[in-house]
């Protein structure tokens, strides 16, 4: 049997998780799984559509109904949206602040997690990152990782991620808006954002990129014994 792992990295917004989930998996040889790109390719699509946001039962069946396909490399994923290539569209903020409608609705939960255990089972090792990752959808995982910062590090992190995209924003803007959108991942009824019981807590607030990643590394090596992954860390 090949040499398999499963590495989960839950967070909250601006915690890092994207960049180390991606850092880790270069680092490790295993895939990386970005499974908020899921939600939002699916708000992408109803916002398109002009869907009701707030019909649960027809989002669900919209969910059901379209093709999701993630490839590229750690760091450089490409996202198609039955067929067409959204990884750029899915970045704009008016579906990050659209997003939650997708995320609440259990029925569009249901389909996605299917899809992340489907891509988690063809691929060798992976580290796959989101909201509930580690507590509902690789309960199994061999090492869960929880992501955090300070808000303020946070909304500096998130200003200036949009501003390399082309959109400004002021960080009070930004700040009130990251609140928010953690309010709705914690609180929601279905799967909400918290640590996974034996999850490693980890504060990004004063990492540099390195610096998280090779913390996340050392703490995957310790919890292998080394060796499980397909191929070493350099
Ligand atoms: O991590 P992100 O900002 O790309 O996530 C986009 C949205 O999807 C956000 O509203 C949180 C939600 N999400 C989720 O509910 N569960 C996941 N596993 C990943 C993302």
């Amino acid at each position: 049997m090949p040499p398999r792992m499963v590495v989960t990295i839950d967070g909250t917004v601006g915690s890092g998780k994207s960049t180390a989930a991606a850092g880790l998996a270069a680092r490790l040889g295993a895939a990386h799984l970005d499974t908020g790109a899921m939600y939002r390719a699916l708000t992408l699509k109803a916002l398109d559509a002009g869907a009701d946001l707030e019909d649960a039962r027809a989002l669900a069946a919209m969910a059901a109904s379209t093709e999701i396909e993630l490839d590229g490399t750690p760091g450089a994923l490409r996202v198609r949206l039955d067929g067409r290539d959204v990884s750029a569209a899915i970045r704009e903020n008016r579906v990050s602040t659209n997003s939650h409608y997708l995320a609440r609705t259990a029925g569009v939960r249901r389909v996605l997690v299917e899809k992340q255990r489907a891509l988690a089972r063809r691929a060798g090792s992976i580290v796959t990152e989101g909201r509930d990752q580690g507590t509902v959808v690789f309960p199994d995982a061999d090492v869960k990782f929880f992501l955090d910062a300070a808000p303020e590090v946070r909304a500096r992190r998130r200003q200036l991620e949009l501003q390399d995209r082309g959109e400004y924003k002021s960080y009070r803007e930004v700040l009130a808006e990251i609140v928010e959108r953690d309010r709705r991942d914690s609180t929601r009824a279905a799967d909400p954002l918290r640590p996974a019981e034996t999850a490693v807590r980890v504060d990004t607030s004063d990492m540099t990129v390195d610096q998280m990643v090779d913390a996340l590394a050392r703490i995957v090596g310790e919890r292998a014994g080394g060796g499980t992954f397909r191929k070493e860390a350099p």
